[in-house]
């Protein structure tokens, strides 16, 4: 089923009582989740991810705006009757039930013609224990298991009403590398097996990528960017999504474009620029750097990093915002100093213009 936000803002009153301002959690925000889908939802701490999820499960009502479920505005509904399947970011398992039990929890209440029998009961607990592949696990209680296993009783238990959505939130921040990394394969085939539409929250840019048909990148409740994760990080449109995406980050140096030529410092980057004369940041991807004694940026060499597969060469420029420049490439090339000075060219393709003021992206091309 497809979500719909549609210009939907949420207010919280300040928890300081004396101060009269509102605190705006998410502002102004519309998206369209696609029907069966896996989106994440991508943004730093505060920026109002968790918010959105209570706004799609019913735990919180929008300011403004309005939320719909296929074509049905569900605005109004308690979150009990929107068939909704959460897991929130500190999944709690009940400790003195066993993973049966834990499981069956939501389906114990059911009133009316939804109730259910024992037997039939236990044959959905069966099912989605079977699905998260914790079938053997069943009698144990939630102490006796890892934090993987646990992860995935939570996933269980939001799946066994059949949810028609399910929201998932930092589910996998309390697991180590590893079972992380297990885990959201895991979830993604949950996901693409049983269809459902699902909302997924991290702030880790990397599992966000990984897994998901779609990514919203989100910066203080509002909107920044939506899309294919590799279109994304590909085509930033603005310097925040340009750099939360990316390990390393992207590499920013204030720049400017003049007489249509584009310049870091003296270093004449590109001509045959269309643009009037400005200052930009210029942010170039760590795999854009080609060293070459013909190369256009030239850079103070600092150290060469080999890493198996890959190297990394930090280096330094005065025009650089940050303390180093981190050019990741393959580590057979032969990597020329002269001087203490390394030469760069930078892949057309991996070089991004953003306008100092606004830090909207400038097309050049
Ligand atoms: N019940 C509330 N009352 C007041 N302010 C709130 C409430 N819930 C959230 N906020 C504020 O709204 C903003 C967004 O919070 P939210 O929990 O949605 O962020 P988040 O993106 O999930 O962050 P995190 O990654 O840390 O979980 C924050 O500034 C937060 O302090
Ligand atoms: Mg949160």
């Amino acid at each position: 089923m497809k979500i719909v936000l549609d210009h939907i803002t949420k207010k919280f009153p300040n928890i300081n009582k004396k101060e009269k301002s509102e605190v705006t959690a998410v502002d102004d925000f519309s998206y369209e989740i696609p029907d069966g889908k896996l989106v994440a939802l991508l943004g730093p701490s505060g920026c109002g991810k968790s918010t959105i999820l209570n706004l799609i499960s019913g735990l919180e009502k929008p300011t403004q705006g309005k939320v719909f479920f296929g074509d049905d505005d569900v605005t109004g509904l308690p979150a009990e009757n929107r068939g909704v399947g959460l897991v929130f970011q500190n999944y709690a398992l009940y400790p003195h039930l066993t993973v049966r039990e834990n499981i069956r929890f939501p389906l114990e209440n059911l009133k009316g013609d939804k109730k259910l029998s024992k037997e039939e009961m236990e044959e959905k607990v069966q099912r989605v224990a079977k699905l998260v592949q914790i079938e053997a696990l069943l009698d144990r209680r939630p102490s006796e298991m890892s934090g993987g296993q646990q992860q995935r009783v939570a996933i269980a238990r939001a799946l066994v009403k059949k949810p028609k959505v399910l929201l998932l939130d930092e589910p996998l921040s309390n697991l180590d590398a590893r079972l992380r990394l297990q885990t959201r394969e895991e979830l993604r085939r949950i996901q693409l097996e049983t269809g459902i539409t699902t909302i997924f929250v991290t702030h880790d840019q990397e599992e966000a990528m990984s897994i998901s048909d779609y990514i919203v990148v989100m910066k203080e409740g509002r909107l920044m960017q939506k899309g294919v994760p590799q279109k994304v990080y590909d085509s930033p449109d603005n310097l925040f999504v340009a750099k939360f995406l990316g390990t390393p980050q992207i590499n920013v140096f204030s720049g400017e474009i003049k007489d249509n030529a584009l310049f870091i410092g003296k270093d004449k980057i590109r001509d045959g620029i269309n643009s009037i004369d400005k200052k930009v940041y210029v942010g170039v991807r760590p795999e854009g750097f080609e060293p070459s004694k013909d190369g256009v940026l030239r850079c103070e060499f600092q150290k060469l990093e080999v890493m198996g597969r890959d190297a990394s060469i930090l280096s330094h420029n005065d025009n650089f915002d940050g303390t180093v420049i981190r050019s990741i490439i393959p580590s057979d090339t032969e990597v020329k100093t002269t001087g203490g000075e390394i030469v760069f060219n930078l892949k057309p393709w991996k070089t991004f213009v953003f306008d100092s003021v606004s830090e909207e992206r400038i097309l050049i091309d």
